[in-house]
C-alpha cells in the first residue's frame, strides 16, 4: 500500500493524459491542500478541461498516479463513479441544470440519485438555496432565472453532498462582470466559511485581480506554478 497523505485533497504525481494516441498533458505533479482556492489558466485548447474532467473521473490516466479526495483514481472502477462524485462538487460554464424541473426540483433530483435520507430532503434543499441567496427561488424553472442565478443554483447543486473539493469549469464564462463577481464571491465564501477547497479553470485576468489567490497555468502540455 502506498501512503496517501491526507492534508491534500489533490495530490498528483507524474501523470499523463492522452486523447487516443496524442498526449494532451504529459508528466502532471501538483497538490491541492485542504480548505485551497486554486485557479488554473492556460490559453484555449492547453487542456483545462481535460486535466478537470480526469479529477471527476470522466478522463482515464494514462500514466501516473492522481489521488483525489483520499480515492486513487487510477483503480477507480466505473461502478464505483456514482460514489466518488458524491466527494466533489462539479460547476460548469453552461450551469447544466435540468430545464423541465423547478429550482427546488432539480436538488431534489441528484438528492434522490445519491440516496440522500428522504426524510432530510428538503430541510437541505432550504439550508443550500438560503446559503446561495435564492430562498424566494424554489418553484422557478431554470429559465426563468437570471444567468446569475442559474449558477447560484449550480453551486447550490454542488454543495448538496459537503463536498471537500468544488471543480470549476469556467463558470463565469457566461456571465456579465456583475454577476461574475456574484458568483465569486459565492465560491470565496464557500472556501473560507465551509473550508471547501476549490480548482476553478477561468480565462478571465479580472477575476485573479480581484479575488487573488494560488494560480496554476498550463502551457505545452506541462502545468506551471505561476504565484502564490
Ligand atoms: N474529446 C476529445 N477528443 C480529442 N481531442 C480532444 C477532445 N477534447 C479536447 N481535445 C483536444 O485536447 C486539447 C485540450 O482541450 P481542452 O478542452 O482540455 O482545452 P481547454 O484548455 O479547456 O480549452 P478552452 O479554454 O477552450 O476551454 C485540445 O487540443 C483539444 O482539441
Ligand atoms: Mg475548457
Amino acid at each position: 500500500m502506498e501512503e496517501i497523505d491526507s492534508s491534500y485533497v489533490i495530490d498528483i504525481h507524474g501523470m499523463d493524459l492522452y486523447y487516443g494516441n496524442i498526449p494532451v498533458l504529459t508528466d502532471i505533479n501538483f497538490k491541492l491542500r485542504k480548505s485551497e482556492f486554486v485557479y488554473l489558466v492556460g490559453f484555449t485548447g492547453s487542456g483545462k478541461s481535460t486535466f478537470l474532467k480526469c479529477l471527476y473521473g470522466a478522463q482515464p490516466l494514462k500514466r501516473g498516479k492522481a489521488w483525489v479526495t483520499g480515492v486513487d483514481l487510477s483503480r477507480l472502477k466505473p461502478s464505483k463513479l456514482h460514489l466518488y462524485r458524491r466527494k466533489i462538487g462539479m460547476v460548469f460554464q453552461d450551469f447544466k441544470l435540468l430545464p423541465d424541473l423547478t429550482a427546488a426540483q432539480n436538488l431534489n433530483f441528484v438528492l434522490k440519485a445519491t440516496r440522500y435520507p428522504k426524510s432530510e430532503r428538503q430541510a437541505k434543499i432550504n439550508e443550500v438555496m438560503q446559503w446561495v441567496g435564492l430562498e424566494h427561488k424554489h418553484k422557478a424553472y431554470p429559465l426563468m432565472l437570471s444567468g446569475g442565478e442559474q449558477q447560484r443554483l449550480s453551486v447550490a447543486r454542488a454543495i448538496l453532498n459537503d463536498p471537500d473539493l468544488i471543480i470549476a469549469d469556467e463558470p463565469t464564462g457566461n456571465l456579465d462582470p456583475y454577476m461574475t463577481d456574484e458568483i465569486m464571491y459565492l465560491f470565496s465564501r464557500l472556501n473560507k466559511e465551509r473550508g471547501t477547497a476549490v480548482l476553478l479553470a477561468t480565462h478571465d485576468y479580472r477575476i485573479l485581480d480581484k479575488f487573488p489567490s494560488r494560480i496554476v497555468k498550463l502551457e505545452e502540455g506541462e502545468l506551471r506554478e505561476e504565484s502564490q
